[in-house]
């Protein structure tokens, strides 16, 4: 595991709630891959005391990206952040989306919700490079929640965007968008990430048509690394469930390994 404790900002860009910052860093980059993340500390001080878990936007040779949104202390002092500073990451840390088979001829298609959308941007660049046909499915409550579809689009990544007031695109679930195109035809694989109610109707539709899909989940993560066992989901096991770390068994797992916890 990497230590890098200071990370330069090169650059920064906000949405209301939702900030870009591009950090410099030849060491971050290295071990980047998408769907790993880092563990950032957000205070110079003792509040909060815990690092704070990031995925990994986009990378670069001597550069990496995140894409957060406010939710807490934490992240609101990163906002406060400005190019120049730095900041003390550990990472990347975790495993990965699996990109093994998609190449040219195959197709993925991607599903974001809110903050989730933030390894997806990465993984579709990735997946593009590598020849395979990449759709992204990007949702949101309002327009103002889907703040980067400027950027897929000026990347050349075909977008789908939901609403759930309507006000941009599909008006309604992200996921009842991707059930409509769904009917329409079928990609080789589904990649998710955003919040568990999402992740567990994209995971059910795939194992319903059989589609193999990798969801990246999230968990309150106390060490980032396996250490304090404060991050765990129940994943199957023959016939049965155990308990898994999602921060050093994932954060992504296969649609079929995950057991949700009903409502
Ligand atoms: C592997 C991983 C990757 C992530 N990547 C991103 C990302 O790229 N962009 C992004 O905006 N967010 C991401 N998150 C979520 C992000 O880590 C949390 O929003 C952040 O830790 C909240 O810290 P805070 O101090 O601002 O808020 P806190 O004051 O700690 O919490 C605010 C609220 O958010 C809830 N919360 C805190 N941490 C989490 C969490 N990990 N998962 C779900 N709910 C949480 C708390 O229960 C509380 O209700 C990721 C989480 C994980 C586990
Ligand atoms: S966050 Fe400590 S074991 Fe996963």
């Amino acid at each position: 595991m990497r230590r890098e404790p200071a990370a330069r900002i090169i650059g920064k860009r906000s949405w209301g709630d939702f900030h870009l910052l591009r950090l410099e860093s030849p060491d971050l980059a290295a071990g980047a891959s998408p769907g790993r993340f880092l563990m950032i500390r957000t205070s110079d001080g003792f509040d909060p005391l815990l690092r704070r878990p990031l995925s990994l936007h986009d990378a670069g040779d001597v550069w990496i990206e995140l894409f957060f949104r406010v939710a807490g202390r934490g992240t609101a002092l990163l906002a406060k952040k400005k190019e120049g500073e730095t900041l003390d990451c550990l990472g990347p840390l975790g495993r990965g989306f699996r990109m093994d088979g998609f190449g040219a001829g195959r197709t993925a298609w991607l599903i974001g919700g809110g903050r989730g959308v933030a390894p997806l941007y990465y993984l579709a660049r990735t997946l593009i490079s590598r020849g395979a046909g990449v759709r992204v499915f990007y949702g949101g409550k309002t327009s103002a929640e889907i703040p980067l579809r400027e950027k897929f689009e000026s990347a050349g990544i075909p977008l789908d965007c939901a609403t759930d007031d309507g006000s941009f695109g599909f008006a309604g679930f992200v996921t009842a968008l991707l059930e409509r195109a769904l009917e329409g035809g079928r990609p080789d694989g589904l990649f998710a990430c955003g919040p568990d109610a999402m992740m567990k109707r994209t995971g059910r539709m795939a194992l319903g048509l059989g589609l193999p899909a990798q969801l990246s989940l999230e968990a309150v993560m106390g060490c980032g690394f396996g250490a304090c066992w404060g991050c765990v989901h129940r994943i199957k096991k023959d016939d049965g469930g155990q308990w898994r770390k999602i921060c050093e068994d994932g954060p992504v797992f296969g649609a079929d390994e995950i057991l949700w916890e009903e409502a």
